[in-house]
């Protein structure tokens, strides 16, 4: 496997992590640079996606990359059907780094095995989502001023969500105490539990989103029921309106309290939060362009100035 790649937030130790949180500070700072010039990048989407492609794509033109790919595999040669070995060594033969996001859980851990140039995954499966990440942590880090010791409520979708999957992951590091809201058919799967266990993770389980639970987090994170992973439909109509956050629900909550949601929404946050000081989650997906900007100098050996001073909001 290739080294540059990010596959999976576990390949990042704290050390890592921090240093692209202040990467991607010095990002947000200075947004524009001419550091990727002659760089060639490809977005990969086997997916749909708006905000991935679209703020990897944005991170390349503000640094003065390039970029070619596709956001609908429907239109290429994988329709013929080309394997994605194949294609990925045939896009290698164009570009520098590859961010590719697809629905097979390991797809991405597969491309690094048959190319030596980088891979970033943007989304495997149910798997993992490892820039949705850094950028989940660069906004918790804004908000609270620090990434330790907080108490992080997630909400929803905690089977095939996979942005819960690398957050929880990454928090390790971080001495968090994890609520999971999520009903029987939607808990979080075993292996995460026994990840959090290996890691003197600290977890409870509910199924009601209480009064409780929500006024003593400083996160809240909402996800969506991801439709796209039932196999049985009338399963996720069942289950998807089930936990839905209103603003009335915050009147009690922590002044620090945040709201996150990797976005897209559909009924699980009330367009009724959005005035609320404490909804993050279009900023949330604003700072995805700071934190990808410095994921992709990373992953292209391109040294980044840190931002050294603190960085709340
Ligand atoms: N959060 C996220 O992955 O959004 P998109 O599916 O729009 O990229």
């Amino acid at each position: 496997m290739n080294t540059s790649s990010l596959v999976s937030i576990a390949d990042l130790s704290k050390e890592q992590i921090l240093r692209l949180l202040k990467q991607a500070r010095y990002f947000e700072e200075n947004p524009n640079q001419r550091i990727l010039e002659g760089r060639v990048v490809a977005t990969l989407f086997f997916e749909p996606s708006t905000r991935t492609r679209l703020s990897f794509e944005t991170a390349v033109n503000r640094l003065g990359g390039r970029v070619i790919g596709f956001s609908d595999a429907s239109t290429t040669s994988s329709s013929k059907g080309e394997t994605l070995k194949d294609t990925i060594i045939m896009v290698s033969n164009y570009v520098d780094l590859i961010i590719m996001r697809h629905y097979l859980e390991g797809a991405a851990r597969y491309a690094t095995e048959v190319t030596a140039t980088p891979i970033i995954n943007a989304g495997d499966g149910a798997n993992q989502h490892p820039s949705q990440t850094m950028l989940d942590l660069y906004s918790i880090y804004k908000t609270q001023g620090r990434l330790d010791n907080l108490t992080i409520t997630l909400v929803g979708d905690l089977k095939y969500g996979r942005t819960v999957h690398s957050l929880l992951m990454a928090m390790r590091h971080f001495n968090p105490t994890f609520r999971f809201v999520a009903c029987d058919e939607l808990r979080m799967p075993k292996e995460y539990k026994e990840f959090c266990d290996k890691n003197g993770i600290k977890y409870t389980e509910h199924t009601d989103f209480s009064e409780d639970v929500i006024n003593s987090s400083d996160i809240i994170y909402m996800t969506r029921v991801q439709r796209e992973r039932f196999t049985d439909i009338m399963e996720y109509e069942r289950v998807k309106d089930l936990y839905n956050l209103h603003n009335s629900m915050l009147d009690n909550s922590r002044e620090n309290l945040r709201i996150l949601h990797p976005l897209p929404r559909v009924n699980e946050i009330n367009p009724d939060v959005d005035d609320n000081p404490k909804a993050y989650y279009f900023q949330q997906a604003k700072n995805g362009l700071y934190a990808r900007q410095a994921l992709i100098c990373n992953a292209l050996g391109i040294d980044v100035p840190l931002y050294e001073k603190p960085f709340n909001e």
